[in-house]
């Protein structure tokens, strides 16, 4: 797409988060490394973004700040982005000796034509920096302070802004507003509209293929799902391969077969669910677990496409990319055990791999699905990961703990459902705590498993919250679960924020 709205990336956790504000705000934007400035094309604007560095070390990201002038486009510099301009304008930086760290509030200079134009006086702004501008070049402008009077927002000329604060967390409660007032300055902004995206992705996938075969997973997800219809959609002649790991939802695999059909997409079920089991057995470390997941899982996929695959279309997502790219993160190495073994390295080296939605959010691919005409239950999916339910099976999987599981997930996901809850949540789902406690059916003591159950509220799974479901509800599935399901004798509620914990049980 031509003028993206390029985010530099100096590393802020919440960095991604820009690029989904001006998406939301309905303009294409991409991220791209501070080496890869040049890359950007003709940006329409730039944003620098935060990071967790300071612009004082050795060695501290840098960015080419004449071919930044030389663009000629609106720039907003976040809270990295903003010192590293204000040094580069000539201005100085100062060490902080404390974090400040959430919540503060932001004065508006008055008189001052800015982007927080339209805004009241004082606004709600989220913080996260130690250093601190301490010299201004000449001609710049405050433009914002905070309650101590300390410049927060800065105006160098018209078109090279900086703001200390985030915009793109939700705690800054006018943060839309001032990247819309920003972008405002900006020419030939870039529209970003699901519809005519797919037109324009149905053109990439074709040429991309040049009319070769192509071989797709499916797994019933959002993404598989999406990938497949857009596929079929393009005319490509694809093989929908379903491999049914045996650790998978309650009567999944016969529910994805039928979706399919009623969209009319062929699909090709390997019932494989023995092999996982018997691999799976006796073993408890969580990382073990997943290895051998992705090992099997691939060996029957390629044992049921044939050595001869000519293209290989996978669903990662536009998060996924970034994740794999920031070294370290425990995201990266969940999410690319599919892609990274050898079998597919190959093919990824000989480029016969392709990935139509690696530009795409979740919620952008769930709004593809549905222009694809994909029905509501399937793109209003949770999302369910790669090793399934293992990954809600601490300790050794065995085919009973599974079926607990399953049994369990069904009864508190149809409740979701019936009490229009499950729309409104991120994930939730039935997990089984490896450890049996005493209690008491009919008059005997009982000595059975614990179940968790969790729901979650989350922008693309990197933070997330608990949800506050009704006593009565929780009530219900407690006594349902209890009441239906063998082998349980207590229901506990998750309780726990992303960070610390994950959204998974492991
Ligand atoms: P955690 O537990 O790390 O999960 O907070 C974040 C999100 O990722 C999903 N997840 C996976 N998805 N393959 C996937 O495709 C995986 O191996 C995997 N492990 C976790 C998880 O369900 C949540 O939505």
């Amino acid at each position: 797409m031509d003028h993206p709205i390029a985010v530099i990336d100096f590393g802020s956790q919440y960095t991604q988060l820009i690029v989904r504000r001006i998406r939301e705000l309905g303009y294409f934007s991409r991220l791209y490394q501070p080496s890869e400035l040049r890359e950007t094309g003709s940006p329409a604007a730039v944003i620098l973004s935060g990071g967790p560095r300071s612009t004082l070390e050795p060695g501290a990201p840098e960015i080419d700040f004449d071919y930044l002038v030389e663009l000629g486009v609106p720039v907003l510099g976040v809270c990295y982005g903003m010192q590293l301009l204000n040094r580069k304008f000539g201005g100085e930086v100062a060490p902080g000796n404390t974090r400040e760290y959430g919540p503060a509030t932001l004065m508006i200079e008055a008189g001052v034509d800015s982007i927080f134009n339209g805004l009241k006086g004082h606004s709600q702004i989220w913080m996260s920096h130690s250093d601190t501008v301490s010299v201004l070049p000449g001609g710049c402008q405050i433009t914002g302070r905070n309650l101590d009077g300390i410049p927060v927002a800065l105006k160098w000329n018209d078109l090279f802004y900086g703001i200390q604060f985030h915009p793109e967390v939700s705690h800054t409660k006018e943060g839309s507003e001032i990247l819309k007032n920003f972008l405002s300055l900006a020419k030939d902004l870039p529209p970003f509209k699901i519809a005519s995206f797919k037109d324009e992705l149905i053109e990439r996938v074709q040429t991309e293929v040049a009319g070769r075969k192509v071989v797709c997973g499916v797994s019933g997800g959002v993404d598989s799902s999406v990938l497949a219809a857009l596929l079929h959609e393009a005319g490509v002649d694809t093989r929908n391969i379903f491999v049914d790991t045996g650790l998978l939802r309650l009567n999944e695999a016969a529910e994805v077969q039928a979706i399919f059909e009623e969209v009319g997409i062929a699909i090709e079920t390997v019932d494989a669910s023995e092999r996982f089991l018997s691999a799976l057995a006796g073993v408890t470390d969580p990382e073990e677990k997943r290895r051998i997941i992705g090992r099997i899982f691939v060996e029957v996929f390629f044992d049921a496409v044939g050595s001869d695959v000519e293209l290989l279309a996978q669903g990662t997502l536009y998060p996924d990319v970034i994740e794999s790219a920031t070294s370290g993160s425990i995201a990266s190495t969940i999410k690319t055990h599919h892609n990274r073994v050898d079998q597919i390295m190959q093919l990824k080296k000989e480029g016969r791999v392709i990935e139509p939605l690696d530009n795409l959010f979740k919620d952008e691919v769930r709004e593809l699905g549905r222009v694809l005409g994909l029905p509501e239950r399937v793109v209003g999916r949770h999302p369910f990961p790669g090793p399934g339910l293992a990954v809600r099976c601490p300790g050794e999987v065995t085919p009973e703990k599974i079926e607990i599981i399953q049994k369990a997930d069904k009864i508190y996901i149809d409740l979701l459902r019936e009490r229009h809850w499950y729309d409104s949540v991120w994930q939730a789902y039935a997990a089984l705590i490896p450890t049996k406690t005493v209690g008491v059916k009919g008059d005997e003591r009982s000595y059975e498993y614990a179940l968790s159950i969790r729901a979650v509220t989350s922008e693309d799974a990197m933070t997330a919250e608990w949800v506050h479901l009704p006593y009565e509800l929780l009530g219900e599935i407690s006594n349902r679960i209890l009441n239906e399901v063998p082998g349980v004798n207590r229901v506990l509620y998750d309780i726990s924020t992303k960070p610390p914990a994950s959204i998974e049980w492991e």
